[in-house]
């Protein structure tokens, strides 16, 4: 590993790997560490910088591993910690970096400090979770709800209380006011740190501490029939509450105890109050993950608009990032479809901030139907109806043409649609595939520091083209963005170097402004000075 840079990370481009979903070993239907660590030549090839792995702890497996029985094991259908200690080393000899998911706010019922705690009222863990007697009418304490369906109370016949969950049932909610979890949490991370990962992404890491009034959460006013009922209460008490930020902060020291590592975190959907977790006088979060691509409409004036607030909703001084998949989110390239999934690389790819796509996100893995009967995630059971599952983002990679494309021997976890439409080998035959796109990108935004490190300035968007400038020093980079199925001229005064562009079948090649850009065509241009 070269000398590190205590922040890589700016210059990173960041590839989530569902462990579970990416490269079976043995067999068992189901990824595992010896399978990731025959993949990372892709990596390599892909020109990636960093992994982000969700979670490998030992675990029931209830919800892709983020039910965790113990914080400092690997999972034995993962593999073995020296197969762990394998993939750090394999990926530090190649520039690669490597951050786990951290899931600070809750356990599975199945770890040891749960069995303890539910044990009796006086024991030594016994406020390790938040236990709660009835509320006035003899049930629940409250009316807060579990994101996966009805309260978030379970009745504990034992201790004659009421434990938190704010996910499943078997996801029983640590008290992080309690500073021994606190404590017990850091030793997690650094055990970690230690191995050698390179950081973490905090899993839910708004939701850490709740109201200590326990005041019950109002009706949200933008709810229909339509809303999935858990998401009928305005989450007032339970989310993003102040003292969940000195959580954030003390974290914060931890990962700064150690060299170059980094702090992403999960703050779901709030561009408003991103810029708080990043902290003002004491740090927070390196990165809050940004998901205000996936949230936007597509369409020029929205995406314009979702740009420049998250911009704005951010200190100056602090670094940017984008996200456009996850484990949690419905595939992009089948919201907006192949030829804009095209356009939206290269946004990510050209935009200032840190970049994150999900695994498949570079081949436009769509989403794959899945059957009632294998319906797996836990959100789907228990909350169905809504188009909730997250099963179809979840279908593992597609690596080539052979039976169950490459990614398994056996019977794969979850179905894998018609791997014949999109793979990984087909696509790198294919010099003008998305997959060829993406590598270059990649490499484009490696050349050009511009790219990864210059200023935003924005541009005024016109007839659906989406238009930016990107500088460093004399470098300015323009570009341009059709975001619809039709020509349109794009109007730019001046002359430059057309560096790529979406179509890959142009580039280093002189251009003057104005451009007519072809259908779902973007360019990417290096301005003559
Ligand atoms: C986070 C994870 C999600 C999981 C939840 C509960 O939101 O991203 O996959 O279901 O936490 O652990």
């Amino acid at each position: 590993m070269k000398p590190r840079d205590a922040q890589w990370w700016r210059r990173a481009i960041f590839y989530e790997i569902a462990l579970i979903s990416f490269q079976d070993s043995n067999g068992d239907g189901k990824g595992d560490l010896p399978g990731l660590l025959r993949r990372l030549d892709y990596l390599e090839w892909l020109g990636v910088d960093a992994v982000w792995l969700t979670p490998v702890y030992r675990s029931p497996m209830l919800d892709l591993g983020y039910d965790i029985s113990d914080f400092v094991a690997i999972d034995p259908a993962f593999g073995t910690m020296t197969d762990f200690d394998r993939l750090v080393e394999e990926l530090h000899a190649r520039q690669l970096r490597l951050i786990l998911d951290f899931v600070p706010n809750h356990t599975s019922d199945q770890h040891q400090w749960f069995h303890e705690s539910r044990s009796s009222r006086c024991n030594p863990k016994s406020d390790w979770y938040i236990w709660e007697g009835p509320g006035e009418n003899g049930g629940p304490p409250n009316n807060w709800l579990s994101r996966f369906g009805g309260t978030a109370w379970e009745w504990e016949e034992t201790r004659e209380q009421y434990y938190y969950h704010s996910f499943l049932v078997q996801q029983p909610d640590l008290n992080w006011r309690n500073p021994a979890v606190r404590e017990a949490m850091f030793e997690v991370m650094r055990f970690w740190l230690r191995r050698g990962v390179d950081g973490f992404r905090v899993d839910a890491s708004a939701v850490l501490i709740k109201d200590d009034l326990l005041r019950d959460n109002p009706p949200n006013p933008k709810a229909n029939d339509k809303t999935p009922p858990p998401q009928r209460l305005e989450p007032v008490f339970t989310d993003d509450r102040r003292e969940t930020m000195d959580c954030l902060e003390e974290m914060r020291q931890v990962i700064d105890e150690f060299d170059a590592r980094v702090l992403c975190g999960e703050v779901q959907g709030k561009t408003d109050r991103i810029g708080h977790f990043y902290g003002a006088k004491k740090p927070r979060l390196h990165l809050p993950l940004n998901f205000a691509l996936l949230d936007t409409q597509w369409e020029t004036l929205s995406v314009q608009a979702n740009v420049d607030a998250y911009y704005k909703a951010i200190p100056d001084w602090a670094w940017p990032d984008w996200v456009i998949g996850g484990h949690d989110k419905k595939r992009v390239a089948d919201k907006i479809g192949q030829p804009q999934a095209r356009v939206l690389a290269m946004l990510l790819l050209t935009l200032k901030g840190t970049p994150f796509f999900f695994a498949g996100d570079e081949i436009g893995m769509e989403p794959v139907s899945i059957p009632p009967e294998r319906v797996l995630d836990p959100f789907e059971k228990l909350v169905g109806g809504y188009g909730l599952n997250r099963d179809p983002e979840r279908s593992p990679m597609r690596w080539d043409e052979s039976e169950n494309g490459g990614f398994t021997t056996g019977e794969p976890w979850l179905p894998m649609g018609n791997i014949l439409e999109r793979n990984v080998e087909q696509q790198r035959r294919d010099p003008q595939s998305l997959l060829s796109l993406y590598r270059h990108l990649i490499e484009l935004r490696r050349r050009e520091p511009a790219l990864a490190e210059g200023e935003f300035l924005a541009s005024r968007s016109h007839s659906d083209v989406l238009i930016f400038r990107r500088r460093l020093n004399d470098v300015e980079i323009l570009v341009g963005l059709n975001l619809v199925h039709e020509p349109r001229r794009w109007e730019w005064e001046g002359s430059g170097t057309l560096l790529l562009s979406t179509h890959l079948d142009r580039k280093e090649q002189p251009l003057k402004g104005p451009t007519l850009l072809r259908a779902d065509e973007g360019l990417v241009v290096k301005l003559d000075r």
